[in-house]
């Protein structure tokens, strides 16, 4: 595997490259980032990673000094998977100057869920993925169902500038006892990541009850009643909602039935460490 530090050597690794794939990451790896990369590597052209953390993407409050870096390690995982390329910028070379110019995400769609809790965090992550598609140019790039609202954000922003760039989704990996694979489960005490699991058992019970209710009153009870229960176990939840996939606008009634058109999504703090997960249904 190539390890590359600037965008020339990215350039000059990839000269005669044609199909390549993309799995843009921000390091700490785990199975669920191995799973992406062996979507990518099974596209048949060269596969890059990237490793950067991407401080747009941070609120000021946010872990970006904190989150973890694992550099060595990450590399023998993208070896064990054979990543041909590993694009590792620093911020000056990513970011030599002020970004200012940005990605604005749409109202309606980079404002809600975790937009809404994370103000900025779309724009951020946006800018930084247009920024690696044009270091990168590949023609695959994968993307982890468990960021659900980043997958649809960076799928309608690829089309909507008309990149030539086949944007995949990767299912999200589970450990045995149903907690998401994420970088963030590294940050929970024992105590915490035995309660872990509970965000996906409460999105499967509120999947559930979703697809009884009748009419938007009886999903939002429903909602409510996933919240409290995470709360009554000692959770901050952020929100448990059930949405549409094709666009996460709220379903209409007469949705609430129909087997296929919904995700539930959830964000919720256990202690200070902040879970996401989602449940298609
Ligand atoms: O999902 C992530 O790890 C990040 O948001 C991404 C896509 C690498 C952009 O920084």
């Amino acid at each position: 595997m190539q390890i590359v530090r600037t965008v020339s050597d990215l350039r000059a690794a990839l000269r005669d490259s044609h199909a390549t794939a993309f799995v843009p990451t921000m390091g700490n790896l785990h199975d669920g980032h191995l799973s992406l990369m062996r979507i990518g590597k099974a596209c048949g052209g060269p596969l890059v990673a990237s490793i950067f953390v991407n401080r747009l993407q941070f609120a000021p409050h946010e872990d970006f000094d904190s989150y973890p870096r694992t550099f060595e390690a990450d590399c023998d995982k993208l070896r064990s998977v054979g990543c041909d390329v590993l694009f590792a910028p620093g911020e000056r070379e990513l970011y030599p100057v002020e970004q200012t110019f940005r990605i604005a995400t749409p109202h309606g769609l980079g404002d809600i869920l975790e937009g809404e809790f994370r103000p900025g965090f779309f724009e951020g992550v946006a800018t930084v993925v247009m920024k690696l598609f044009g270091c990168v140019q590949p023609a695959v790039a994968v993307f982890g169902q468990k960021d659900y609202q980043q997958l649809m954000v960076v799928r309608r922003m690829a089309a909507q500038f008309n990149l030539p760039i086949e944007v995949r989704a990767g299912a999200t990996m589970r450990e045995p006892d149903g907690l998401a694979m994420s970088s963030r489960n590294g940050y929970l005490d024992a105590a915490q990541r035995a309660e872990a699991p509970a965000l996906a058992r409460a999105l499967g019970e509120l999947a559930v009850r979703a697809a009884t209710a009748r009419t938007a009153r009886e999903l939002a009870q429903a909602e409510r009643d996933a919240s409290a229960a995470l709360a009554a176990r000692g959770w901050k939840p952020d929100y448990l909602v059930v949405r549409r996939r094709a666009d996460l606008a709220a379903p209409e009634p007469a949705e609430l039935g129909r087997e296929g058109a919904l995700v539930a999504l959830g964000a919720a703090r256990l202690g200070t460490t902040r879970l996401i997960d989602n449940l298609e249904f």
